[in-house]
């Protein structure tokens, strides 16, 4: 069963401890503007009315702060907060046990929201709309089914694909959010704000360096900037330093767009083996050894984000951006693929 209150549930499955590093409330969390905005007013007028705040989905690639917020989220609303997740829940009973036992006006926070199965969601749609269980007594012609009140708590659901979500549960939250990748900009604040709760000596230009390499991901930011201190308290004098940063960012495999050795292999495999594209999703994740649903998750969203690949009807193709980061030069058919064809990411 997965209700756990754990303060730092991302510190097990990303083996850093975070917990300590993440800011505590919307005035402490750097960037995501027009979120934090949104969340502020709702967060008010929900406590002015002492009244449960509507549920929230968080959408978005991994690593952008879907969990900090909702710790923000139950800080600000001076609440507690269960952590759980769509696989962790297996049976509807475990559920219904994680609803009755919340307090009121507290946060439940499901991450991986889009893996709840088939029966258990259907325990939250009255959950979420009516603040009710519906529990089945007895078996066959004589079962009778007897509502249960709940308290009135917050839902905050978080997934990397909100496309994935039936339409009945999207249509349940009353907030639906999502998160995009950080400027270098914020990066830097969230490197150097990180820096000093690590009281770790970091000069701006090597804050930078490391920003624009972050894959325009906190979690990413903030785990290159643990991997520096090591190399400036090894190799150095544990400042992270322009060279400092430079020499371990190589180190690290991160090149100078911010690729990582799978982001390469990739575009690699998209150059190499199917001709620059179009390729299908599985095929293209077989081709670079990984699996798809982590290309499609994890890596593709900023990929495409940046214009190194794109998304046509046919496939994914290596746009130019990603010949160039290859050092190779696209062929001159390539520029068929930025026209109409291509589509957003959805
Ligand atoms: N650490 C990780 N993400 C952060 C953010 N958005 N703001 C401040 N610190 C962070």
């Amino acid at each position: 069963m997965g209700d756990e209150r754990i303060v730092s549930p991302e510190s097990h499955r990303h083996g850093e401890r975070d917990g300590h590093l993440r800011p505590q409330s919307l005035a402490d969390y750097i960037g995501q503007t027009s979120v934090k905005e949104r969340l502020d007013i709702f967060i008010q007028a929900a406590l002015a009315r002492h009244d449960a705040l509507d549920h929230v989905l968080l959408y978005g690639p991994p690593g952008l702060g879907k969990t900090t917020l909702a710790h923000i989220i139950a800080n600000e609303l001076g609440v507690g907060i269960r952590f759980t997740s769509g696989p962790a829940i297996d049976r509807p009973g475990d559920l219904a046990s994680i609803l009755t036992n919340l307090e009121d006006r507290e946060v439940l926070f499901i991450d991986e929201i889009h893996r709840l199965s088939r029966p258990v969601e259907e325990v939250l749609y009255p959950a979420m709309e009516d603040f009710a269980l519906d529990l089945v007594l007895g078996k066959g012609p004589g079962a009778r089914t007897v509502r249960l009140e709940l308290p009135h708590f917050t839902l905050v659901g978080a997934t990397t694909r909100a496309g994935m979500l039936t339409a009945p549960l999207r249509d349940r939250f009353g907030v639906i959010t999502h998160l995009d990748f950080y400027s270098p900009d914020d990066l830097t604040r969230i490197v150097e704000r990180t820096a000093s709760v690590l009281g770790l000596g970091v000069m701006p230009d090597a804050a930078y360096e490391v920003a624009k390499r972050s894959r325009g991901t906190p979690r990413i930011a903030n785990r290159l900037l643990r991997r520096l201190r090591d190399f400036a308290e090894v190799r150095g004098d544990g400042i992270v330093s322009l060279p400092v940063a430079s020499e371990g960012l190589a180190l690290l495999e991160v090149d100078p767009h911010g690729l990582d050795a799978v982001d390469r292999r990739i575009l690699q495999a998209m150059a190499d083996r199917y001709g620059g594209g179009p390729v299908g999703l599985e095929t293209l994740a077989a081709g670079a050894g990984e699996e798809p649903g982590t290309v499609e998750d994890v890596y593709e969203p900023f990929l495409l984000q940046q214009g190194y690949i794109q998304r046509t009807q046919r496939g994914r193709v290596l746009a130019t951006r990603g010949y160039q980061a290859l050092g190779l030069s696209a062929p001159a058919a390539q520029t068929t693929w930025t026209d109409s064809r291509s589509e957003e990411n959805l």
